[in-house]
């Protein structure tokens, strides 16, 4: 019996369907010929390189230069890259909200790598969404794949001061709104905010991915933190490149790298960076994809482990340029090595405990903290349960205020986004600083898309009077980079009947993050009787496109928002409809 693995590869995979396998091989070799390639060029390995240049996302403006480096390093390992497009999201260019795009971006990364002949893929992202849906659709496509991301942006200046998107940006509008900056203060930060390209250059969803996603070990070691403009950051592609012909060879697929333990890995890294709170609901969603729940009370417990010991803002006050110079991730696998799962296998085919041990020596710096003396002294996120949020919550606690924690206010109730941005600055509105404004209908079907809402502005004259944070209650999700004492991903969410739909203005709530607790003290009778006159849409629906699809698709946080169809069936159970 022959041993012979008749498997087809390269140009002879995934033939167009004319009911002739020879006739569909002889047309895509002519038509692929039109550009000039040899019968010798097209028997090589194929390694697909996802190009996600777009002249609307700078965070990938230098991806002409990487798709060069990644083709380069393919053909030195003896394949022959061939680049294509997908769609490309950038935050600040996605209406109504980038997240409501993401698994659009799944779906066509995912179907592309299945459709057009290749062996392995390399795949480039790097502003916040683009990372998790390469990793959704490569897991399962399951075709040997490799992450390369665009790297973050360099920092610039601003009266001396070292600035970058885009917790600066958060902060320097804070104090614009406050009357304590004026307009010509504003124009000239906003020039110096972003610099240049690559993501966002503090700990961010962007940078928060690129970690993680190098504990996940789908990442060439080192691969996180170079800066978009470096010589690093390039040499990086070509080692992605050529470690995908490695994999191709090898088969080494997704399967084999994203398992539960690599995955621990990764929420472990997440915690100790101090990461973005969008980051639990990504991984959430690319674990999803093999089958695994991430369990948010497994997570929390976690979190009173690992301390965050990466100095970048918002946690802390570096950039990631800092921690590249610090050594990048290994740094910090170092000092968690006792957390980590040193077998699991990475794209190199070693494991991370190799990756590790043959990594450079460490030295002394001053991004990455031991573990005796921590940035603070849990994980970044703890996870909140109680009657206003059955299924969970999140809070960004390194990046929260620690008078905060535990506090006890009246509720100031807006019900959408749009209620929000109309009375937010109104004086006439009832509001002091101890009070709580609760947000409702904007988590993923509510909005829709979950937008980054959760970082609700401080009323105007609460503002003006110097109040920097207060207690903030959503469903939205909050942007990495941003700070403050604010609730995220409450679920059920408003839209769908939680209980977050139920709050009134003058509503007592109760957080205490040691007891992991956020209670509404109102009681269940007046609770069943405002759910009764619920007036808000549970579930609203669209007509036709895309839209529809989603609204009528979408999970909530906890099963990481992605499609249930997409889904393993076992995974899509009861979630949808919370
Ligand atoms: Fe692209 Fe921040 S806007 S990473």
């Amino acid at each position: 019996m022959s041993t012979k693995d008749d498997t087809p590869k390269g140009m002879r995979k995934g033939l167009t369907s004319y009911g002739d396998a020879g006739f569909s091989l002889f047309l895509r070799k002519a038509f692929i010929k039109g550009m000039g390639y040899s019968d010798a060029a097209l028997d090589r390995p194929i390694i697909g390189i996802i190009d996600t240049g777009s002249d609307y996302n700078a965070c990938h403006g230098n991806m002409a230069d990487l798709v060069e480096a990644a083709k380069r390093g393919v053909m030195l390992a003896g394949g022959l890259p061939i680049p294509f497009p997908t769609i490309s999201i950038h935050e600040s260019f996605s209406h109504p909200t980038s997240m409501y795009l993401r698994n659009l971006m799944a779906i066509d990364t995912e179907e592309m790598i299945r459709a057009q002949p290749m062996d392995a893929v390399v795949m480039i992202g790097g502003c916040d969404k683009t990372v998790p849906a390469q990793l959704m659709g490569a897991a399962s496509a399951n075709l040997p794949a490799i992450q390369l991301v665009t790297g973050p942006m360099r920092t610039g200046s601003h009266r001396g001061e070292k600035v970058g998107a885009c917790t600066d940006c958060r902060r320097f509008w804070g104090r614009y709104r406050a009357g304590e900056i004026d307009n010509q203060e504003i124009t000239e930060v906003n020039d110096q905010l972003v610099p240049g390209t690559g993501t966002c250059g503090v700990m961010g969803t962007a940078s928060t991915m690129a970690l993680v996603t190098e504990a996940l070990g789908m990442m060439a070691p080192g691969g996180a933190c170079a800066p978009a403009v470096s010589a690093d950051r390039r040499r990086i592609a070509e080692r992605s490149g050529e470690l995908a012909v490695q994999m191709a060879a090898a088969g080494l697929t997704p399967d084999k790298i994203m398992t539960e333990a690599a995955f621990e890995n990764a929420l472990a890294v997440l915690l100790a960076v101090g990461g973005s709170t969008n980051a639990i609901i990504h991984l959430t969603a690319v674990a999803g994809r093999m089958g695994i729940k991430i369990d948010l009370d497994k997570f929390d417990a976690l979190g009173r482990k690992i301390p965050v010991l990466v100095d970048l803002k918002p946690s802390g006050t570096q950039y990631m340029e800092d921690l590249h110079a610090a050594g990048g991730l290994v740094t910090v696998l170092r000092e968690l090595r006792e957390h980590l799962n040193l077998d699991c296998l990475t794209v190199t085919g070693r494991t991370l405990g190799e990756e590790i041990d043959d990594a450079p020596a460490g030295f002394a710096q001053n991004v990455v903290s031991n573990r005796e003396a921590p940035l603070f002294a849990e994980g970044g996120m703890a996870v909140l349960r109680g009657n206003l949020a059955p299924r969970g919550a999140i809070i960004k606690q390194s990046a929260a205020n620690p008078d905060l924690m535990v506090h006890r206010g009246r509720a100031v109730v807006f019900n959408s986004i749009e209620d929000l941005t109309r009375r937010v600055d109104l004086p006439e509105l009832d509001v002091t600083k101890d009070d709580i404004l609760v947000l409702q209908n904007a988590g993923p079907k509510g909005a829709p898309g979950m937008p980054e809402a959760g970082y609700m502005p401080i009323p105007r004259k609460l503002a003006e009077q110097g109040v920097k944070d207060m207690v903030r209650i959503s469903d939205a999700r909050m942007s990495g980079t941003a700070s403050g004492t604010i609730i995220l991903h409450v679920t059920p969410e408003a839209a769908s009947g939680g209980p977050l739909a139920l709050v009134r203005d003058g509503d007592e709530i109760e957080l205490n993050v040691p007891d992991r607790a956020i209670t509404l003290h109102v009681s269940e009778d007046v609770l069943a009787e405002r759910r009764a006159e619920l007036s808000v849409p549970v579930h609203p629906n669209s007509d036709r496109g895309y839209r529809k699809l989603f609204l009528e698709t979408v999970t909530e946080a906890d099963f990481g928002c992605d499609f249930d169809f997409l889904v393993p069936a076992q995974q899509a159970t009861g979630q949808a409809d919370g």
